[in-house]
């Protein structure tokens, strides 16, 4: 065997295997058994609140009977790309309800949101192209810069001037200038300020391509996401969502103008070289499509429960970085107090996951929380519970 592969200095292996020896190491934990807003870790029921199941549907039975059904009827995988053998009908019919959910011409499925992003936007930022770039957009989207042969120039989160900076630097010397954001920023729960990059966009005739992985199944209505939150579904060219997180399963895909999406469906590389789906999770989505549309009951306990949330911290004296939507980060401060908060909250029933550099930078370690319409009142009151006894032991700070 080679000896190559060392990596016992790396830094970053290092301060895991500290971590391990702290008993802090929060990442990777095995679960056990989940029902949706619980789940079992080491034999103990811990309360969900580190999840992207934003409307709880992975445990919805309609849910569950559709995919299984899936199975029964198509097997487990398609064993091939959509270009070659692994094209079924229900992946078509999913992308022609999804165009019409999200209000846009056509759509264009691919197997992971990463690979969506990866896929379409080396597609449409080509050599005499450029992409204008939020600096917390998440890491897929970088990524995909890196794929893409355009250039990218980037502005300070959300920060409308150095958009306008960054337009006017680039106006007349690209063929095609595309803005990309999240539609709702993963660790803060930000919404980009749509209203403003639109008029922007129109001013440098500029096209927009946000990312909703965390909007969609959330804002809007019916959860159709940021763009219909803001009414804008007609101004933004392109939108990208994500099926891992409200969608209860896992795949990923843009929307946009017909015949553009027909040509990423010939130049995205991770659509042609890539399997399919599988039917199960076409069914799946399918099926949450389906409820999102029709059970009204699931947005209604969802803000009920995000709004309980947002007023039960602010009580305590957290900071919660303003944040509108079902993620509430929690901010800590220094990221060795952001673990031992973790571990304390893990001890004490609470699973969720800490943030820390480089994902927040430094000082700004915090703990992502977020809330499902599955979770009870009684749930949601124990947390505040075991919070408040959180801050008290670790002088959680309200704002640094
Ligand atoms: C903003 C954003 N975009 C894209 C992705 C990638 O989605 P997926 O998990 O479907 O690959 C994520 C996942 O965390 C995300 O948060």
């Amino acid at each position: 065997m080679s000896n190559t592969y060392s990596y016992s200095d790396n830094k970053i292996i290092q301060k895991a295997n500290l971590l391990r020896q702290m008993k802090l190491y929060p990442f990777l934990r095995p679960i056990e058994a989940t029902e949706g807003a619980t789940v079992t870790v080491g034999g103990k029921r811990q309360v969900m609140i580190g999840s992207n199941n934003y409307l709880g549907l992975t445990h919805h039975p309609e849910v569950i009977e559709a995919t299984i059904k899936a199975v029964m009827q198509y097997g487990t995988g398609c064993t091939g790309s959509r270009f070659l053998n692994g094209n079924l009908s229900i992946h078509e019919e999913l992308e022609e309800k999804l165009a019409r959910y999200i209000g846009h011409e056509a759509a264009i499925l691919f197997s992971t949101g990463m690979q969506s992003n990866l896929g379409a936007l080396p597609a449409l930022s080509g050599p005499k192209d450029c992409l204008i770039f939020d600096n917390e957009n998440h890491a897929s989207l970088v990524d995909a810069t890196r794929l893409a042969m355009g250039a990218t120039f980037k502005y300070k989160h959300n920060d409308m001037e150095g958009l306008e900076e960054q337009l006017q630097q680039a106006s007349g010397r690209f063929k095609n200038i595309t803005i990309v954001a999240d539609g709702v920023f993963s660790m803060t729960g930000t919404i980009v300020n749509l209203p403003e990059v639109t008029k922007l966009a129109r001013k440098y005739s500029a096209a927009i391509y946000i990312d909703d992985a965390h909007g969609l199944g959330v804002l809007g209505h019916q959860g159709r996401g940021t763009l219909n939150h803001f009414e804008l579904t007609d101004q933004v060219d392109f939108n990208m969502g994500t099926f891992s997180k409200s969608f209860a399963s896992i795949g990923g895909f843009v929307s946009g103008p017909k015949e553009v999406m027909d040509y990423i469906r010939h130049a995205a590389r991770s659509f042609m070289f890539s399997a399919s789906m599988p039917p199960s999770a076409v069914a799946t989505v399918l099926k949450c499509l389906d409820v999102v549309q029709r059970d009204e009951e699931i947005h209604t306990k969802l803000w009920s429960n995000v709004k309980f949330m947002q007023q039960g911290y602010k009580d305590l004296g957290f900071y919660t970085y303003n944040s509108q939507t079902p993620i509430i980060p929690i901010f800590i401060g220094d990221d060795i107090k952001a673990m031992q908060v973790t571990a304390f909250l893990q001890e004490n029933g609470i699973f969720c996951t800490p943030v820390i550099p480089p994902a927040v930078p430094k000082g700004e370690a915090l703990i992502r929380t977020s809330y499902m319409p599955i979770h009870t009142k009684d749930d949601l009151t124990y947390v505040l519970e075991i919070f408040a006894k959180a801050k008290k032991t670790f002088q959680i700070p309200t704002r640094q």
